[in-house]
């Protein structure tokens, strides 16, 4: 083998030794879950269930307004002190449901997340 055939043999092993990095190492990682916010959707369900039955549209048994819509809940949150009235302890006066039991505590905290993310609607 000549010198210069050597040097050519040599060349081409370190370049092809040389591999580059590929898209894939750097592509962000898509699987990483957000976490879901807390919306109406899931705040509708346990008002319909617990509330409605008074806080209909419209109020039965005295309740001063209705629960039915989102409006209704979001406001009832921002100036009615919602949030208040399901946490106060089971036989106490004021608690929401009235006349109790209280909702139960994953329910409750359900409703708080709603309001730390924002009163969303969906
Ligand atoms: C059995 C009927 C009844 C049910 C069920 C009921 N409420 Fe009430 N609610 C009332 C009545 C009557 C009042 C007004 C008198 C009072 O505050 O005790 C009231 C008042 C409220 C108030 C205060 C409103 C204000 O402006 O002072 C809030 C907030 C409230 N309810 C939320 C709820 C929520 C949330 C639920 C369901 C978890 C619920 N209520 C279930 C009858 C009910």
């Amino acid at each position: 083998m000549s010198p210069k055939l050597i040097f050519i043999v040599l060349g081409l092993l370190l370049f092809s030794s040389c591999s580059s990095n590929t898209y894939d190492d750097v592509q962000e990682n898509d699987n990483e879950q957000t976490p879901e916010l807390v919306t109406y959707q899931e705040v509708r369900p346990i008002l319909n269930s617990a509330c409605v039955q008074c806080h209909s549209n419209p109020p039965q048994n005295g309740a001063p307004m209705s629960l039915e819509t989102f409006e209704n809940a979001r406001d009832a949150v921002l100036t009615r002190g919602l949030l208040n009235s399901i946490s106060i302890p089971d036989g106490d006066p004021g608690l929401m449901p009235l006349g109790g039991p209280r909702l139960p505590q994953n329910t409750i905290d359900l409703i708080f997340q709603w309001e730390e993310d924002g009163l969303l609607n969906n």
